[in-house]
């Protein structure tokens, strides 16, 4: 199902840079269908965008796990007596054993798997880990105008690469879901882009590139695709 969102808003403010991350992060947990777990792994927590939601959604867990690679990431997200900060890289093979195969009845992750070097690895690696799993994914095709006009491949998976790392493992539900983020300029993107985690090769740009940007950028947005994906069971053979 394809659905295409668009944010009216101007996107001036600090403290909006991760807008679309918010907003994903609360759709992902839309999709979590039990009211109590025992324990959860949130992969890529971040500053704490999931279990904020599954708090909104009155999501009782009794232990919740959030690993994250980055420490200052991890000193943003809420302490509690049932969460747990495991700060750790999933880039890395072998992560996964910190952890006991089946620990978790949910396995949740947010905006974070984009960046896998081997995605087809973390997922494997994953998959021993519990039997449901909840993941949103941004591709490829994020920025894409912007990417085209200075001839930039973006650094993150696309759309085909994800789904089929997700096809060795998983049978799923899949939800594509386009955004539109407004601002009143080339520059105030540019900005926003900088500060959102989803930096997609910008930051790496020249003056020269910078300068084509302002002067031929089509749009009054920056566009955004992200990839949710709701596994319903696991393929037997492949793990
Ligand atoms: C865009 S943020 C999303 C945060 C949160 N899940 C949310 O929905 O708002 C991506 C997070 O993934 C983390 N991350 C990226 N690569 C990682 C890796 N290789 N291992 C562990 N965490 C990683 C980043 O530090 C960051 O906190």
């Amino acid at each position: 199902m394809e659905v295409v969102k668009e944010f009216s808003k101007f996107a001036h403010e600090y403290g909006n840079h991760n807008l679309i991350q918010k907003e994903v992060a609360q759709t992902l947990c839309s999709f979590v269908d039990k009211k109590k777990y025992k324990r959860i792994l949130d992969v890529g927590a971040g500053d704490g965008a999931i279990y904020e939601n599954l708090l909104e959604y009155n999501i009782e867990c009794l232990d919740f796990v959030a690993l994250d690679f980055s420490k200052e990431m991890l000193a943003l997200h809420r302490d509690a007596e049932v969460i747990q900060k495991v700060c750790l890289d999933f880039n890395q093979k072998g992560f996964s054993s910190v952890f006991q195969d089946h620990q978790f009845d949910l396995i949740i992750a947010s905006s974070s798997l984009q960046w896998s070097h081997d995605l087809s690895n973390v997922l494997a690696e994953l998959s021993l880990l519990s039997e449901t799993f909840l993941f949103s994914f941004f591709t490829s095709n994020t920025f894409k105008t912007l990417h085209k006009i200075v001839n930039i491949n973006s650094p993150i998976l696309s759309q085909k690469e994800i789904l089929d790392a997700l096809n060795r493992y998983f049978i799923y539900d899949l939800e594509l879901i386009e955004y539109k983020l407004e601002f009143s300029s080339v520059y105030e993107m540019l900005r926003y882009i900088k500060k959102s985690g989803v930096g997609g090769g910008v930051k790496q740009l020249g003056y020269g590139q910078m300068k084509k940007l302002l002067r031929e950028y089509p749009l009054n947005y920056l566009e955004f695709e992200v990839v949710f994906v709701k596994v319903i069971k696991k393929k037997k053979g492949n793990l």
